[in-house]
């Protein structure tokens, strides 16, 4: 399996990972514009020239990046596909010079074996203001917010130090 950034061919099929749940309100919609504008920030898993996952990350300053639309293809769950995609997320963050990243979801026990740790969203106002007051979702969300952080100036070596992060196991090539 690789991670790589997606070609701008492969919107559809990355909006098809998580069709299943935006439809159920489990997930927010991502439309083909915004993906595509933002195209550099997202992650794919490719196994046998197939997408089984995504991610993105949305970085809301210098400091703070959050990742957001994990999906991993329904018949591919459950076999660490989407550990790895936010573990190369996580890589992407802090290549960029990012000092925390966020995660609000319901599967918080992937997150917390990659050293993420519970917060409140509350602590995080750029995300409250941006995103969480205009989300349909708002009265009834049932996600949980956790976070890494990550030492400044951290090298990747220093990154595989950090609980459950090990970055040995993802072979991440980068093409856009
Ligand atoms: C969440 C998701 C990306 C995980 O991908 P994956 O490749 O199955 O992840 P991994 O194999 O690395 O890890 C699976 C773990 O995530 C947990 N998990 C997956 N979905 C979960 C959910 N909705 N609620 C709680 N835990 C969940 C599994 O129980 C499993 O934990 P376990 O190992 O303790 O049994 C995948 O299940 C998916 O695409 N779900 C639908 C989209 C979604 O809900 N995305 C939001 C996540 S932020």
């Amino acid at each position: 399996m690789i991670i790589r950034h997606p070609y701008p061919h492969e919107v559809e099929t990355i909006r098809g990972l998580f069709a299943a749940e935006v439809a159920a309100g489990l997930m927010l919609p991502r439309s083909p514009e915004q993906i595509l504008r933002h195209l550099g920030d997202w992650l794919v898993a490719e196994e046998e020239g197939q997408i089984v996952g995504c991610v993105s990350l949305v970085f809301f300053n210098g400091t703070l990046a959050e990742v957001r639309s994990l999906a991993v293809r329904s018949d591919q769950r459950g076999r660490g596909i989407g550990s790895r995609l936010v573990e190369a997320a996580v890589r992407q963050a802090q290549e960029r010079g990012v000092r925390r990243v966020l995660a609000l979801t319901r599967a918080a026990g992937l997150f917390e074996r990659l050293g993420f740790v519970r917060d409140a969203v509350g602590n995080f106002p750029e995300k409250v203001w941006r995103d969480c007051a205009p989300c349909p979702f708002r009265h009834r969300c049932d996600e949980i917010a956790l976070v890494l952080e990550l030492m400044p100036g951290e090298t990747d070596h220093d990154l595989l130090c950090a609980p459950g992060i090990s970055t040995g196991r993802v072979s991440v090539r980068l093409e856009a």
